[in-house]
């Protein structure tokens, strides 16, 4: 039987991402600090064990490192989103909290996981499509993704000589609780299984980049290819809100 650990599988996409490899058979080690979300889970399936840590501390990903059976994929899926709503008055404690949850934890589950994946094994890690352009509030959301987006990819170069795969998963906006709170369009945006589908069939396919839904990030793709002079103009005038 092959054995996944997901980050952040208490909700979101690493739930259903969690639940769609139980029901392929997958012995499933699920994520999070929830605990009751977690049960809610497990009691679902029976291939299904749970893993309560936060991951911000790196205690418990060292004390949950002793538990761990090999594993042939490893998915770093755990995140949050903040937005910085006053520039001016630049809140370095948030830019804190999220670089810590979405940059900080992948170091600590590197340092103390990496070691459990098989010869063969898969890695993945769950940027997102805000990576791929500067956006309006999400100096701390934006900054921790594009690291990360870095990250994966010198891992992709430096582990595949020791046959690690690497995926980098870039979503664009997908129905979650991290999303829900967001008060703009998300254009495009997909449900948590639709998310988990994409994920599961670029995974299986080892694809190094994974990129959903397609159209939205199709899109942004090519935004970025634009000067950035241009799509600094672009978004002052249409993304940026005015203040009243
Ligand atoms: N939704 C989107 O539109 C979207 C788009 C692009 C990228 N993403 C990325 O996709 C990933 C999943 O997001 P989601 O939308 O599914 O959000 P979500 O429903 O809020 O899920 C976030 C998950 O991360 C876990 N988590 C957060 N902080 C943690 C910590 N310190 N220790 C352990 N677990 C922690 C949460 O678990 P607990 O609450 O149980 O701790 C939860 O399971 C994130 O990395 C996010 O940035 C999402």
């Amino acid at each position: 039987m092959k054995h996944i650990l997901i980050t952040g599988a208490s909700s979101g996409i690493g739930k259903s991402l969690a639940q769609l490899y139980a029901q392929q058979g997958w012995q499933v080690i699920a994520g999070g600090r929830n605990q009751q979300a977690l049960n809610e889970l497990v009691a679902q399936f029976e291939n299904i064990t749970p893993l309560v840590a936060d991951l911000c501390d790196e205690s418990a990903v060292i004390e949950a490192a002793e538990l761990l059976p090999s594993l042939d994929l490893l998915v770093l899926n755990a995140g949050s989103c903040e937005y910085i709503d006053q520039p001016l008055t630049f809140d370095s404690a948030v830019f804190q909290r999220v670089i810590n949850t979405n940059l900080m934890t992948v170091a600590y589950c590197l340092n103390h996981w990496l070691s459990k994946i098989k010869q063969g094994g898969q890695l993945a890690f769950t940027s997102s499509s805000a990576s791929f352009l500067p956006l309006p509030r999400a100096q701390a959301y934006g900054a921790s993704k594009a690291a990360l987006s870095y990250l994966a990819k010198t891992l992709s170069i430096d582990l595949a000589p020791h046959n690690i795969d690497v995926s980098l998963i870039n979503p664009g906006f997908v129905q979650t609780p991290l999303t829900q709170k967001n008060d703009f369009p998300m254009p495009g945006s997909v449900s948590s299984e639709q998310a988990a589908h994409a994920i599961f069939n670029g995974l299986t396919k080892r694809r190094h980049i994974i990129n959903f839904p397609s159209v939205f990030t199709s899109i942004m793709s090519m935004f970025a290819l634009l000067p950035f002079s241009w799509w600094r103009l672009f978004a002052i005038r249409y993304l940026v809100r005015k203040t009243s």
